[in-house]
C-alpha cells in the first residue's frame, strides 16, 4: 500500500483478484475507500486502518474554499463512514480517531488541515511497517530452525503495510537462514489462506502446504505442527483475541495437543477499553459468501447461512501475544 505517484490516490493491490492476477487499484473518493474495505479489496486489520486514514485524505483533497466549519462537518461524516465499514478490527477505528484528533488540534484553513492529515496518514503507514518489523524481531524466538508453523487466514504482508504480523516471525526466521515450513489453512468462506497466504509465501520462497480448515486438528494429531501463529483483529484487555472465523477451533485443537498458540499483532490492535472478548462486536457478512466459492454456487437456493467473519479465542488458550512492544504472557492485563 502506498500513495500513488501523484499523491492523489491510495494505491492498493486488489486482493479480490489474487492469486490469478496482480492488479493495482487507486482509491480516491469516499466511496472508493469504503467499497475497497467492505469488499476486502484491501483487508487485514492493520491494512484497513492504514487505508482508511489515507482514504480520508484523498476523499477531501478536492475541497475548495476556506469555510472551516463546512470542512469539519464533511470531514466528520467521512470519518464516521470509513470507521463504520467493518466493526471488529479496532485498527480501523484507531486510525480514524488518530486522524480526527490531529484535525481537531490543527487551526487554519481546510488546505492546512489537509496537509497535516496527509502527514499523519503517512506516519500511520510508516509506523505500521516498523511495527511489523518489530513483531518479527520479537517473535522470531518462537521459530527455531525446522519449525512447522500452522497459520490461518492471511496475516502477512498483504494484511499490513509491512511484512505482516503472524508471518513476520516466519519472514524473520527465513531471513536468518532458518528452515521454516508453513501450513496454511484455506480459510473459508473467502479463502484468504489459499488465495493470499499461499501466494505471498510462495513468492517469498518459503515452503507452504495448503490444507482445508477441517484438516488442522488431524494434522496436529499426526505430529506435523510445532507452532500456531495467527494475527488478530482486536485484543481485549484480558487477552481474549478476535480473529478470522476458525481461529478458535484451531486454538482448542492446539491446546489439546500441547502446541503453542501464539498471536502476533501491532499495539494498535490491543484495545484496553474492551474488557473481554464478549464485548467485541463481531462482523456478520452476507450469506452469499458461504453459499458460493469463487462465484460458483455450492448450496441449494435459499439455504439458511450463518456467516460471522470473526470468532473469539479466550486468553486461556493463548500461549503468548507478540506485539511490537515485546512478548506478553499470561496473565494478560493490557492497559
Ligand atoms: O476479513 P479479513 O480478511 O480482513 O480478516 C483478517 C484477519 O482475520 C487477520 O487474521 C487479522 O486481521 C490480522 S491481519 C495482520
Amino acid at each position: 500500500m502506498q500513495w500513488s505517484p501523484g499523491g492523489d490516490a491510495v494505491r492498493i493491490i486488489d486482493q479480490r483478484r489474487l492469486p490469478g492476477e496482480v492488479v493495482e487499484r487507486d482509491l480516491r473518493s469516499l466511496h472508493d475507500g469504503c467499497d475497497a474495505i467492505y469488499t476486502l479489496a484491501v483487508r487485514g486489520a492493520p491494512a484497513i486502518g492504514v487505508a482508511a486514514a489515507m482514504s480520508l485524505v484523498t476523499s477531501l483533497q478536492d475541497w475548495a474554499g476556506d469555510d472551516r466549519h463546512a470542512f469539519d462537518v464533511t470531514l466528520e461524516s467521512h470519518a464516521r463512514a470509513l470507521a463504520a465499514v467493518r466493526p471488529t478490527a479496532v485498527n480501523l477505528a484507531w486510525a480514524i480517531a488518530r486522524m480526527m484528533a490531529r484535525a481537531k488540534a490543527t487551526s487554519g484553513p481546510p488546505t492546512q488541515v489537509l496537509g497535516v492529515l496527509r502527514v499523519e496518514a503517512t506516519a500511520i503507514l510508516n509506523e505500521d511497517r516498523a511495527m511489523c518489523d518489530a513483531i518479527g524481531a520479537n517473535g522470531v524466538e518462537f521459530v527455531p530452525d525446522g519449525t512447522r508453523v500452522l497459520t490461518h487466514c492471511n496475516a502477512g504482508a498483504l494484511a499490513t503495510a509491512g511484512i505482516g504480523t503472524a508471518l513476520a516471525p516466519v519472514y524473520a526466521a527465513h531471513a536468518a537462514g532458518r528452515r521454516v515450513h508453513v501450513v496454511a489453512g484455506e480459510t473459508r468462506p473467502l479463502l484468504q489462506g489459499s488465495r493470499l497466504t499461499a501466494w505471498e509465501l510462495g513468492r517469498a520462497g518459503i515452503p507452504v502446504r495448503l490444507i482445508t480448515d477441517g484438516m488442522a486438528a488431524s494434522l496436529m494429531q499426526s505430529g506435523r505442527v510445532d507452532l500456531v501463529l495467527v494475527g488478530a483483529d482486536r485484543i481485549a484487555a484480558n487477552g481474549d483475541v478476535a480473529n478470522k472465523i476458525g481461529t478458535y477451533s484451531i486454538a482448542v485443537a492446539a491446546h489439546h495437543h500441547g502446541i503453542p498458540f501464539v498471536v502476533c499483532a501491532p499495539w494498535s490492535t490491543v484495545d484496553p477499553q474492551t474488557a473481554t472478548g464478549g464485548a467485541i462486536a463481531i462482523e456478520m457478512r452476507d450469506g452469499s459468501e458461504v453459499r458460493t466459492i469463487a462465484g460458483l454456487t455450492v448450496s441449494p437456493d435459499g439455504t439458511d447461512v450463518w456467516n460471522p467473519a470473526f470468532d473469539i479465542t479466550p486468553s486461556a488458550l493463548v500461549t503468548a501475544i507478540v506485539t511490537d512492544r515485546g512478548v506478553h504472557r499470561a496473565p494478560f492485563a493490557f492497559v
